[in-house]
């Protein structure tokens, strides 16, 4: 803008909540959009209002568009990319190449279609772990390619990563509980946090990620009373559970299994909403339906 322009244009607009018009022409709400952009703001409101957040993974532009359609408030793109896309028996594989590539394909479909869905791209392994200037690093290619947050596995060590990031501006997502990039040192994709000092080991992780200013956290396969518990002990970060029962503020599945396509074994926690629907946004946007209104996961059928 000129300083002749930026003279005629008047004092900037803001809403009830004293907030201004986005700056530089990045309108972050089209007029044509059908919902407004979802921030880490709304994210927090949304938690501390009960609202319960759906998020699901995507891996390329249409499916991210049609996700966005159903309602779905956040899109991932997990690693688990290199299950489902690349047909690896784990993540660990997964290359920070891979995740920029998938990521810069969500946002382009989410931008081509004027999604509203905030986008959360996972730190691979091997991205993050020798440093926090490696993480910074690798967090930077994942926003310039289209990120809103990254998500990194692990307590404990990672706090002072989660804190370096969000300090530089970047919003992170913890992964606590069975953390698939660490598979092995965990002996299989089994439930964590059964035994007490496990639990209290997850909680205090927890505590503490959120101390250095996650916004998000996701809770996989733990006890539902542990996810439950976690998420009463939460003032701002959001809990997003896979396989941790319905106490968290909100749940995220892997796209292909929540659409009963699996090449292994489907885990417990899914449920199929391919069935009964008539087409693939009519499935989204039951699990959003169900997510919000509570009926999905089932504390009997999905959790432990
Ligand atoms: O990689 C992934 O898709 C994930 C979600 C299932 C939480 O981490």
């Amino acid at each position: 803008m000129t300083s002749s322009s930026a003279r005629n244009a008047g004092p900037v607009p803001s809403d009830a909540a004293g907030q201004t018009s986005a700056p530089y022409g990045s309108n972050d709400s089209p007029p044509d959009r059908k919902r407004k952009q979802v921030t880490t703001a709304r994210i927090a409101d949304m938690r501390a209002r009960g609202e319960r957040i759906a998020v699901l993974t995507a891996y390329d532009a249409t499916f991210a568009a049609v996700a966005d359609a159903a309602g779905v408030d956040c899109i991932m793109v997990g690693d688990s990319l290199g299950m489902v896309c690349q047909g690896m028996t784990t993540t660990v594989g997964v290359s920070l190449e891979a995740m920029r590539y998938h990521t810069k394909c969500v946002a382009q479909g989410l931008a081509r279609s004027q999604g509203a869905a905030l986008l959360i791209a996972d730190l691979p392994f091997g991205w993050y772990q020798q440093s926090r200037e490696q993480a910074m690093a690798s967090a930077i290619e994942l926003m310039q390619a289209g990120a809103h947050m990254v998500k990194l596995e692990g307590g404990g060590w990672t706090t002072e990563i989660v804190e370096f990031l969000v300090q530089r501006g970047i919003p992170v997502c913890g992964h606590l509980g069975l953390t698939p990039q660490t598979v092995s040192a965990l002996g299989g994709y089994r439930i964590q946090g059964r035994e007490k000092d496990a639990a209290d080991r997850v909680q205090a992780d927890a505590r503490a990620l959120e101390v250095a200013g996650a916004s998000m956290l996701v809770l996989e396969m733990v006890p539902a009373q542990l996810a439950a518990s976690i998420t009463r002990d939460m003032t701002s970060c959001a809990t997003i559970g896979i396989g941790a029962g319905n106490g968290t503020a909100g749940q995220v599945l892997v796209m292909h299994d929540m659409l009963g396509i699996n090449l292994g074994r489907m885990p417990r926690f899914v449920r199929d909403f391919m069935k009964g629907a008539d087409d693939v946004q009519s499935a989204f946007s039951a699990y959003v339906a169900s997510v919000k209104n509570g009926s999905f996961p089932h504390n009997e059928h999905h959790a432990w």
